[in-house]
């Protein structure tokens, strides 16, 4: 019998996605450790998330909901019924949204476009159902996305475009106006995938969600996440929303039970919770203010970030700076050079004490 490769060959090649480091996995002489580097709530999880989750912790052995009705109708109502219920679909993080998408619309012979730096699951779940990825890179100075070469690189096997605002790792966001001009260009195969998880940040007038164009019924898909401003980036929980007829499609994706009973109730119970969302949001943008002044004096490269961390250049060999705040500061940062902004590094908004001590350590440093 002749010698058969088992291995799909797109899949052979895929890179491992690979998070930022935990806590236990660093050391440091400084006598705390500010975890500044994932993007993660410094005020941790929703209080009314956490009590929900001990409820929920009561019936493991019983299967959860058959769908996730009950956090689309909850999705509507904090949404004040902009959308409709079967216009939302949960998944397990922002991220299965992504791989959800990218599963319902691509295989070998389509294409979609990204535009780095960005997130790496763009990339890595279009390639793992056999896509070509096409790069427009964001344009510097100031990382805004191009649209003309966006529209320009569309074919007929083009299916899915990936835009994200506020951006991650650059903070920067997408001017409405921009949007526009992106959804009025594109043919009707291609759905623009609209990565808003760190909507709740963005205070700039002419910033916008996904809503108006998803209610006008345009081609387009939001991914949303519960890991950022509720907190509960450890439950793994999310969701997408678009036009009725898009979400059934990709409810139509879900295995048995998807939505784990844990995330579903704590998804809801988050929704509700205003106080916490309204604590959250508050602190980071006043708080990533305080980071401007400092970056200035330091004559540092950074750009004003729309979400709830800041990217700037290092001055040095960026593993080295990285190296260098987390033995002598204790702050954990993020090196951006695989997401396509080399030698810059990502500093989460922390609590205040967090953002002190990354303050004081990168003046220390580099002043
Ligand atoms: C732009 C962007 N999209 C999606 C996600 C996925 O979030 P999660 O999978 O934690 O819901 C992240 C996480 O960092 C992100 O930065």
């Amino acid at each position: 019998m002749k010698n058969t490769n088992i291995f799909k060959p797109y899949l052979m090649k895929a890179p491992e996605y690979l998070g930022g480091k935990g806590t236990n996995e660093v050391v440091t002489k400084a006598n705390k450790i500010y975890k500044l580097s994932s993007n993660e709530n410094p005020l941790g999880a929703s209080p009314k998330a956490t009590q929900s989750i001990v409820e929920s912790a009561k019936n493991l052995h019983i299967y959860p909901d058959r769908t996730g009705l009950r956090l689309q109708e909850a999705l509507a109502n904090f949404y004040d019924n902009e959308l409709s219920a079967d216009q939302f679909v949960p998944t397990n993080s922002g991220s299965e949204s992504i791989e959800f998408i990218a599963r319902a619309f691509l295989s070998e012979g389509h294409e979609c476009i990204v535009s780095n730096p960005s997130f790496m699951p763009y990339t890595m779940f279009s390639g793992w159902n056999g896509a070509k990825v096409i790069d427009i890179p964001l344009e510097l100075p100031n990382y805004e996305l191009n649209v003309d070469a966006i529209l320009a690189a569309i074919n007929e096997n083009t299916r899915l475009i990936f835009i994200t605002s506020p951006n991650n790792p650059t903070g920067t966001y997408i001017p409405k106006e921009k949007i526009d001009a992106l959804m009025d260009g594109i043919p009707e195969h291609v759905i623009v995938v609209l990565d808003e998880v760190y909507y709740h940040f963005a205070n700039a007038a002419d910033f916008t969600t996904a809503i108006p164009y998803v209610q006008a019924g345009k081609k387009m898909i939001a991914i949303n996440s519960f890991s950022k401003t509720y907190g509960l980036a450890a439950l793994r929980i999310g969701y997408a929303y678009s036009t009725p007829e898009i979400a059934q499609y990709l409810r139509a994706l879900y295995r048995p039970f998807l939505i784990n009973i844990i995330g579903l109730n704590a998804g809801i119970a988050a929704l509700s919770d205003h106080e916490f969302i309204d604590a959250t949001v508050d602190l980071v943008q006043k708080e990533r203010e305080r980071f401007y002044p400092v970056f200035d004096k330091l004559g540092l490269t950074y750009w004003k970030s729309q979400g709830n961390f800041i990217l700037f250049k290092s001055p040095i060999d960026a593993p080295k700076l990285e190296q260098q705040l987390l033995e002598e500061a204790g702050v954990m940062v993020r090196n951006a050079t695989n997401f396509g902004a080399p030698n810059c590094l990502r500093i989460t908004i922390g609590t205040a004490d967090a953002n002190d001590a990354f303050l004081k350590g990168i003046q220390t440093l580099l002043g």
